[in-house]
């Protein structure tokens, strides 16, 4: 199984993440050692916080793909954009970065963000032909509600957990939140968030066992590889009709 990250901080000098090559090599060993394959590195981007010129990131982008290549990992480029209004101008005149140049963009939110901001933000990007992937859904004080979570599925926005949250990193409340979330098959991507070699580790290992034993490898394989692979070769995975309406009629029956 190709086993992908699709949300980490491995990229030196660019972020809050790695902080030196010797940093990045290690971190991209400890995913390697996880059973990950394929990373999609996602340099923060929200301005006045983190404006890393595009030209910075892809040097040391390419330095992280080349010492990836090494240890067995094939990389690719995205970005983590913390919603701000200018956001749309910026991916129209192709000034961000979507994730490996598909329509799928991640983004992230304030922890206090109204829903309605949330909601309304990730639909101007649908409206706009992107599809959105919620960066640690887990995180927004008011996305801790399933049927919340659900309306933004159902409106075509991917849904990303951290896998830290699954293994109660986050607080035993958080953890059974989410692991609700994979019941409810609400979740598109898990993914590390990986920053540093101490409090933000690369963990996928982890939690793929776990998931193989709770889920199947089935299931593991679709959240693993499968949708990211929609990623990677710039399809929508976005649920059809069909499949919502299954999924509702599963739920009405439980
Ligand atoms: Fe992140």
């Amino acid at each position: 199984m190709k086993v992908t990250d699709i949300h980490c901080h491995l990229i030196p000098y660019v972020d809050d993440g790695a902080s030196s090559f010797e940093e990045m090599k290690r971190l991209l060993k400890m995913e390697h050692d996880d059973g990950v394959r394929r990373i999609i590195l996602t340099p923060h981007f929200r301005p006045e916080v983190f404006e890393t010129s595009p030209r910075k990131i892809k040097s040391y982008y390419e330095l992280t793909k080349k010492a990836a290549k090494e240890v067995g990992i094939r990389t690719y480029l995205g970005c983590e954009f913390y919603r701000y209004s200018g956001l749309l101008e910026n991916l129209k005149e192709k000034k961000g970065k979507t994730m490996h140049g598909s329509k799928y963009v991640l983004i992230e939110f304030a922890p206090q963000d109204l829903f309605q901001t949330i909601r309304n933000f990730l639909y101007e990007l649908l409206a706009n032909g992107y599809i959105p992937i919620l960066a640690h859904v887990e995180r927004y004080l008011e996305c801790r509600d399933r049927e919340r979570v659900q309306e933004l599925a159902d409106m075509g926005v991917r849904i990303q957990v951290n896998a830290g949250a699954l293994l109660g990193k986050q607080g035993i409340r958080i953890k059974q939140y989410c692991w609700k979330l994979i019941e409810e098959d609400l979740i598109d991507f898990i993914a590390s968030d990986a920053h540093d070699l101490k409090r933000r580790k690369p963990n996928l290992g982890k939690i793929i066992r776990k998931m193989e034993k709770k889920k199947g490898k089935a299931y593991v394989k679709r959240i693993f590889e499968e949708n990211p692979d929609m990623i990677l070769k710039k399809l929508d995975n976005r649920r059809n009709a069909d499949e919502t309406n299954q999924r509702n009629e599963a739920r009405a029956e439980l």
